[in-house]
Order: C-alpha cells, then sequence, then structure tokens
C-alpha cells in the first residue's frame, strides 16, 4: 500500500512536469499554483559539450577542371606599371648622317686680290742729314710708296716675292763726293759715282734686273757717302716689278 501512493504521486508528477516544459506558458501552468503538488524546480544547468565524433570516411577523388574551363575564369585588373629598369650598355655607334647642305655663298673677297698678288712697287726717302755708314745697306726710312711691305724700311733691303723682272732708280742728293752701289744679295750690280762740284747736287741711277724669289736688292755706298735727305733736297729709291715670269 505504501508503494501504491508514492507511486501514483511521482507519476504524476512527471505528467505535470511534462506538461509544464511543453506548454510553460498554459493555463495548466497557472493552475498548478493552486495545485496540491507544489512548486517545480528550476531547469538544471547545461550540460558540458560532448567530444569530438570520430573522421568521416574518405571522399572520392573530384574530376579534374578541364583546361577550358580554367580559361573561363575572370581577367584580373592590370597591375600598375614597374619601376622603369637601369640603362642598358652603350650600343655601338651608328652609321654616320648623310651630308648638310651647303652652307651660304661667303662674302665677296677684297677687290683686286688676285692683282696684288702679282704686284710689287715702292718708292722711299732717306730723311737725315746724317751720312750713312759706308759698306752695308743705305736705310731709306719714309714710305711714300711699299707694297705688301717688300721693302723693310727696318734693314734697307728689298726682298724679292714674285719672280720676274724689275726696274730700280735713285735720285740722291749729296753735299760731299758720293758713289752709290746698287746690289742684288752680295754682288755689285752698278755702281754709280759722282765728285761734289756745288754745295748741292743730284746723281741717279737706275737698272732692270731679274729677281727670283728670296732676292734682295739694296743701297751702299763706299768712302764716298755724301747722301743727304734735308729740306727739298730728297734722296728717293724706288723699283717695280716690270713683268713676272
Ligand atoms: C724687317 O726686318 C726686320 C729684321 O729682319 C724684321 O724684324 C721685320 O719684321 C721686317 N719688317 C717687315 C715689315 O717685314
Amino acid at each position: 500500500m505504501g508503494t501504491g501512493g508514492p507511486s501514483s504521486f511521482w507519476e504524476q508528477l512527471h505528467v505535470v512536469l511534462a506538461l509544464l516544459l511543453l506548454n510553460p506558458g498554459s493555463a495548466v501552468a497557472g493552475d498548478a499554483r493552486h495545485s496540491c503538488y507544489g512548486v517545480p524546480g528550476l531547469p538544471g544547468m547545461p550540460g558540458l559539450p560532448g567530444k569530438d565524433g570520430r573522421d568521416g570516411l574518405k571522399g572520392a577523388k573530384g574530376e579534374p577542371v578541364p583546361p577550358w574551363l580554367l580559361s573561363l575564369g575572370m581577367k584580373g585588373e592590370p597591375g600598375s606599371p614597374g619601376l622603369p629598369g637601369k640603362n642598358g650598355p652603350m650600343g655601338p655607334p651608328g652609321a654616320p648622317g648623310d651630308p648638310g647642305d651647303p652652307g651660304m655663298a661667303g662674302e665677296p673677297g677684297m677687290p683686286g686680290s688676285y692683282k696684288q698678288k702679282h704686284q710689287s712697287a715702292f718708292s722711299v726717302t732717306r730723311q737725315t742729314g746724317e751720312y750713312p755708314l759706308k759698306n752695308i745697306p743705305v736705310v731709306f726710312n719714309h714710305v711714300i710708296t711699299n707694297t705688301n711691305h717688300d721693302y723693310n724700311t727696318t734693314t734697307g733691303k728689298f726682298t724679292c716675292r714674285i719672280p720676274g723682272l724689275y726696274y730700280f732708280v735713285f735720285h740722291s742728293s749729296h753735299t760731299a763726293n758720293l758713289c752709290v752701289i746698287l746690289h742684288k744679295d752680295e754682288v755689285k750690280v752698278a755702281s754709280f759715282c759722282d765728285h761734289k762740284t756745288n754745295t748741292m747736287q743730284v746723281s741717279s741711277g737706275g737698272t732692270l734686273l731679274h729677281l727670283d724669289a728670296a732676292n734682295q736688292v739694296w743701297l751702299a755706298v763706299n768712302d764716298y757717302n755724301g747722301m743727304v735727305g734735308i729740306g727739298n733736297s730728297d734722296s728717293i729709291f724706288s723699283g717695280f716689278l716690270l713683268f713676272p715670269d
């Protein structure tokens, strides 16, 4: 008898609890407060998680992706350009370029430059009252005409630039006896001597002479050296190319 009572009590409590769990908001729960079974206990704490299950069976091998399918993949955006590379080694020199256009025509040359090449003429005077030294070139120091500086007023010598036939001539004022000797290099070509009979007199002389380039011609005096160039009494030496070779 003792077992029958409690047994039916626990059975009934189970039923009520089950009903409460299934229908917690129902009138049955509300009614339970007024029932004679008392307030049900709070739900228990959740249990610990179970252990991991065993590994599953190995899956079947997949089909390889065909290449045509791979090519169907979306094309990516092009990347940003990389930094410029270093300069490569110098290449071999290129072939020469085409010749340039001809330049502009130059300025016209100096008038008569061709003619000047074949001209030679001088007239020089000796302006001093002192007699010249003997046996050395008499220096005529004043230029009237002297193309291309063929006559040198420092040395007293004419130097031939253009081979050809030349004419030389002098007119000399003198206040004492005078001998004028015309030299072609060291050779005495002609002598002109005059004894003084007046206070002032003029002697002269001249000759044609063939010269080669670099030949030199000058006048000299000997002991008779009374040549002057004073006031209106000049001593002048001239020469010019008559015919070039
Ligand atoms: C004249 O001759 C001197 C001495 O040889 C020389 O120094 C000078 O340059 C010459 N002058 C000219 C214009 O050739």
